[in-house]
């Protein structure tokens, strides 16, 4: 009895067996039309493509599998197979047995070759049964993942198969970013913006394997982190915004929340507390603080430049102190960001002392001071870093100094700078800013900085005119797309013409995603079959 049931049940494992050897020949016969991977819409350009004119057929047949004795690894697949679940509706198993025989399989794969020596870089080969995907970490993995993304079709061929399939062109990537420092940073002083908000801002950046986050946590207008030993910061500072709304502000179980999803996505949150300038909102909260002479009141328009500490009182930097080690505390990252722009009432010399004073603060708690580029007036460290967006004085300044510089110059990469005469956010005091020119220009070769200066380049996105996530995506896409390429691209595979084509067809993903992107007349849209309604949350 019991080894006729035994005798049975092989029976049908070997008749199923049969018939999935069928189902493989069939499959084996899938003929695809010619592709071209040389041709992909991929965004930045890859250092090197080598197409083989043939196709992976991403299917329900496939599983990732990836190295498990590095840490990251897995959950670099699983972090695909969640993507291509919501982009397709498709299961893929992640190191795990399938209900289904599995034909083809994507491996990622920690790989220790000399050309895979940077960490970001990684290395795709597609052929008609696998993908392979090296790199020497997890993160260089990660950015690896993006491109395979993009290259997933939004649509299947339901022709060559049964099932459905999504043809990914044969070919071999090779990849390396030219700069480590790619970079966004969002203004939530002026106006607020959620976690889920800053969440979103972070899937949509980390697709264009943009890697640093900054977010500007203090202004005039408002206090946004909780300071739990200075608690009325964001009690009183927190309370408005722009315009009189009611503010907001992340508690640091919100800004953990926000530093760990980034660092799932391989992205460094830098936080900004912009000083001895742009702190009313502080000074409202504690007026001990305050250095201009005047009452301070909360303030909810968009003048800049009448504020300042009080760069005499010890207490002051005994605040700082505070401030810098509770946000150290919760931010992994290397960089501590403190403002340093605009100080136009604080005097010279008092700017120059509180600069090199909060410099070896900031050094205390273990992090590299960022500053905006007046702050290489002042005699600091080469190891701080100057952030250009006005001054190529400053800039110099900074070169003499020895320290590196991050790439910001408002009437190139400001974010907030309108497109033209008729966009209906922003502003234009540096530059109208309309998609070509955000693109058209070589940070390797601006203004004579030398590239082995340049830490990289950061399009920061200021908020005076924009109060809710529409108007973000509105200012930001396409332009961050363009920065995206100009940052991890070599010149030599940069050119408007060739982007502008692979830019039109961001626009199935975008509209995916549902953003609501400035459909620049200078580009011709892709159509895409999803509306604003029928999103799926990417
Ligand atoms: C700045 O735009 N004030 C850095």
């Amino acid at each position: 009895m019991f080894k006729s049931v035994v005798t049975r049940a092989l029976t049908v494992l070997y008749v199923g067996a049969l018939l999935v050897a069928c189902q493989v020949e069939k499959k084996k016969r899938i003929n695809f039309p010619p592709t071209d991977l040389a041709k992909e819409n991929l965004i930045p350009k890859p250092l090197k493509v080598v197409p083989t004119n043939k196709a992976f057929g991403l299917d329900r047949y496939t599983a990732i599998y990836t190295t498990q004795d590095t840490q990251g690894f897995s959950e670099v697949g699983q972090f695909l197979a969640d993507k291509i679940k919501t982009k397709l509706d498709l299961d893929v198993p992640v190191n795990a047995e399938s209900d289904v025989p599995i034909e083809r399989i994507i491996y990622i794969n920690k790989a220790d070759s000399l050309e895979l020596d940077s960490h970001e870089a990684y290395q795709l080969y597609i052929t008609q049964d696998s993908i392979l995907l090296n790199s020497s970490t997890a993160e260089g993995a990660f950015r690896g993942i993006q491109t395979l993304r993009q290259l997933i079709p939004e649509e299947s061929n339901d022709t060559l198969a049964e099932q459905r399939i999504w043809p990914i062109p044969s070919g071999k990537i090779f990849d390396n970013p030219n700069f480590g420092f790619r970079g966004s940073m969002l203004d939530v002083a002026r106006h607020f913006f959620s976690v889920e908000d800053v969440k979103k801002y972070i899937d949509l950046l980390s697709y264009y394997k943009i890697n640093v986050l900054h977010l500007h946590l203090s202004d005039d207008q408002g206090w946004r982190i909780e300071i739990k030993s200075w608690p009325k910061l964001t009690e009183i500072g927190g309370s408005t915004e722009v315009g009189g709304e009611a503010g907001g502000f992340f508690t640091q179980e919100d800004y953990k929340e926000i530093v760990a999803y980034a660092a799932k996505h391989y992205m460094t949150i830098i936080p900004e507390i912009d000083m001895p300038g742009h702190t009313n909102a502080a000074s409202v909260s504690y007026p001990f603080l305050n250095g201009n002479g005047k009452t301070p009141k909360l303030y909810e328009g968009t003048r800049v430049g009448f504020s300042t500490f009080d760069t005499a009182k010890d207490t002051v930097y005994a605040f700082i102190d505070d401030v810098v080690r509770e946000i150290s505390a919760i931010t992994p990252g290397p960089y501590f960001h403190i403002g340093g722009d605009e100080s136009h009432v604080t005097k010279k010399k008092d700017f120059i002392y509180f600069v090199e004073k909060v410099e070896k603060i900031v050094q205390k708690h273990g992090k590299r001071m960022i500053g905006w580029d007046e702050i290489a007036s002042a005699n600091i460290d080469s190891t701080s870093i100057s952030q250009y967006w006005s001054s190529g004085d400053n800039a110099q300044k900074a070169l003499k100094k020895g320290m590196k510089v991050i790439l910001s110059p408002a009437k190139k990469t400001y974010l907030d700078m309108q497109y033209d005469t008729l966009s209906k956010h922003g502003l234009h005091w540096a530059a109208y800013i309309p998609v070509d020119s955000a693109y058209v220009w070589t940070p390797e070769e601006y203004e004579g900085i030398p590239m082995e200066s340049i830490l990289g380049v950061e399009a920061p996105l200021w908020s005076e005119t924009i109060s809710n996530i529409d108007e973000l995506e509105y200012l930001a896409f396409p332009r961050v797309i363009g920065y995206s390429e100009l940052s991890w691209s070599i010149k030599e595979n940069r050119d408007w013409e060739n982007f502008k084509v692979r830019l039109a067809n961001q626009a199935p993903y975008l509209d995916r995603m549902d953003v609501k992107y400035y459909a620049s007349p200078r580009i011709d849209w892709k159509k895409s079959k999803y509306t604003y309604k029928e999103i799926q949350k990417d």
